[in-house]
């Protein structure tokens, strides 16, 4: 690829870009161009598709080309914690780098899923993780991972892990107890049984699957086990109507948020780690929804 050419074909300038394999379906672009413009910012962000195994590469061509940051997706950002000159303590800790500053030519990686979902509890329920029982449906992934290390580093009550793996969620408890020994952790067998029972004992069930973009997506969580006093975070989106979980749980009486505020509030503070500045909520809200109804 001509990456001269890439960050020359734009006006205002590609200066920012988001990386994954695929990429086309990112909403990124009409979120942090509003933002940018907001701002008055002279540049734009755009997506790049990046193969695997070729992160390290691809930072040092951005950088090489001018760029400020960079968002990276699925399947880079496990990668992209080997690629970066500098690590977050934050982004060690949750094992993932989704947001990488360029500056003088280094390379800053930082995660900015963990707190934009802590600012997302905030907003969508007004309550603090610190104060929350928490079941994660998913404890497999980086999404999941982000989420328990996240809860785990506010010292959170409780926290139950459920994963169709369950190896993997109980290899991941074993990894949360260290960051906090007053959180109690279980793992559950992800049976509706044993989720029901658990869920009694839950205030916040996140859904850190890739389940629920389809309607005929399996059920995560029995709906008869859903509660109103419930907070549910489907860190999944739909772009045309809410997922699965988010109606049933809404259907108990319970509050819900989508993976869309999270997609939000993970991209301000990207924008915060790159331009030093609180970032322009509302343009970036608005750009959102503006791209759901494309
Ligand atoms: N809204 C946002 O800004 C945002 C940010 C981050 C992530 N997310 C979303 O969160 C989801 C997970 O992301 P990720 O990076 O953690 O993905 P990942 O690393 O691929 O992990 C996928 C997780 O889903 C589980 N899973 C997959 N298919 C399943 C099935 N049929 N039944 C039960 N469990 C299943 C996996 O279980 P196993 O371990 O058993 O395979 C694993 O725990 C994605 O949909 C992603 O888009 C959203």
């Amino acid at each position: 690829m001509n990456w001269d050419a890439v960050a020359g074909r734009f006006t205002p300038p590609a200066r920012l870009a988001v990386i994954g394999d695929p990429i086309a379906h990112s909403r990124s672009p009409q979120m942090h161009n509003p933002a940018l413009k907001a701002c008055g910012i002279d540049a734009q962000y755009v997506r790049v598709q990046v193969p695997v195994r070729n992160v390290a590469k691809a930072f040092r061509q951005f950088a090489a080309s001018g760029f400020l940051g960079v968002n990276i997706t699925i399947p880079h950002k496990f990668e992209a914690l080997d690629a970066v000159d500098e690590l977050d303590p934050l982004a060690r800790a949750l094992g993932a780098v989704n947001t990488l500053a360029i500056r003088d030519g280094r390379l800053f990686g930082y995660n900015s899923d963990g707190p934009g979902f802590l600012r997302s509890v905030k907003e969508a329920f007004g309550v603090e993780v610190k104060d929350l029982r928490v079941l994660i449906l998913g404890a497999g992934g980086g999404a999941g991972r982000a989420v328990a290390v996240q809860c785990a580093l506010k010292r959170c009550p409780r926290l139950v892990l459920a994963n169709r793996t369950v190896s993997k969620a109980t290899a991941l408890a074993d990894e949360v107890k260290q960051w906090s020994p007053e959180t109690e952790v279980s793992v559950v067998a992800w049976t509706d049984e044993e989720v029901a029972e658990y869920m009694s004992q839950i205030d916040l069930i996140v859904n850190a699957t890739s389940l629920g973009m389809k309607t005929d997506d399996a059920k995560l969580a029995p709906a008869d086990a859903l509660l109103p006093r419930h907070l549910v975070f489907d860190m999944v989106y739909r772009a045309n109507g809410v997922t699965p979980l988010v109606e049933d749980a809404a259907a108990a009486g319970a509050k819900t948020v989508d993976g869309l505020t999270l997609l939000l509030h993970q991209g301000a503070i990207s924008f915060e780690h790159w331009f030093d500045r609180p970032a322009p909520l509302q343009a970036m809200r608005e750009g959102l929804r503006n791209a759901l109804i494309v």
